[in-house]
């Protein structure tokens, strides 16, 4: 595998409201020169703060995307917004079965697959995340838990020429929590994960992310894996400081 790009993509999840989301990318865009050529960036900020995000955002490198969307274009599904409706507002990516929306919303693999169906029909770019709770891990399921969640999403999917497909490696214990995934470890499944996608979708190659409490003191030693691509940040990214401590710790 090749490490000609290394992936920041920033989860604000429901941390930043509208003035809050603007003036965080309103910084990033003043920041943007600090980036390397080979980081590819992309916010997901809420529904709400979406266009906004955009408009300060347009003509920048940063790629917008959604946090969650609705498999069906339009419709009466009141309180969900759709894939079509985001990329009709500049979105390029989309989260997929974030832990947060499997284990709080009790989103299903058979929901995910539909969403991640109707992304790759919008020409979208899924993210879809997997991993495993602590209950699971100290089972020591966690590879069947991760396959039965990759199984479901790409099992025989057409998947699209030219397509890129991203899986960000969030073990649900290091969600939020602060207790970051050992980088061996996350190394570990990571590589797992990699081979079994490559052998579900043998027509690309597919692009790793960690997630989980990742923070400007480790995001180096996730950098350094072999199958870890780029990093899904929550918390960390939220605030301009501890953000461009970690662009810093990535460029090192
Ligand atoms: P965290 O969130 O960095 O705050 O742990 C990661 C994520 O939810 O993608």
């Amino acid at each position: 595998m090749s490490k000609d790009a290394f992936y920041l993509f920033a989860n604000w999840k429901m941390y930043l409201d509208h003035a809050e989301s603007v003036a965080l990318a309103k910084e990033l865009k003043q920041q943007m020169t600090q980036l390397a050529a080979s980081m590819r960036v992309a916010v997901f900020p809420s529904m709400l703060a979406m266009t906004a995000v955009e408009h300060v955002l347009q003509g920048t490198s940063i790629a917008l995307g959604a946090q969650n969307i609705h498999w069906v274009d339009k419709g009466g599904y009141t309180g969900e917004v759709s894939g079509a409706m985001c990329k009709a507002v500049g979105c390029t990516y989309a989260l997929v079965g974030h832990s947060e929306r499997r284990h709080v919303f009790h989103e299903t693999n058979q929901e995910v697959r539909k969403k991640i169906d109707s992304l790759l029909a919008l020409g979208m770019t899924p993210v879809l995340c997997v991993g495993e709770t602590l209950h699971e891990r100290e089972k020591n399921v966690t590879e069947e838990v991760v396959e039965t969640q990759l199984r479901s999403a790409f099992e025989g999917i057409a998947w699209p020429a030219g397509q890129e497909l991203f899986i960000a490696y969030e073990p649900v214990w290091a969600v939020s929590t602060g207790e970051a995934c050992d980088p061996q470890e996350a190394q570990r499944v990571s590589s797992r994960i990699y081979d079994l996608v490559e052998k579900l979708v043998p027509s690309v190659t597919p692009i790793v992310l960690y997630g989980g409490s990742v923070r400007p003191e480790n995001v180096g030693q996730y950098c350094a894996q072999q199958h870890i691509s780029g990093v899904l940040v929550g918390g960390a990214a939220t605030k301009i400081t501890t953000w461009m401590d970690i662009v810093r710790a990535i460029q090192l």
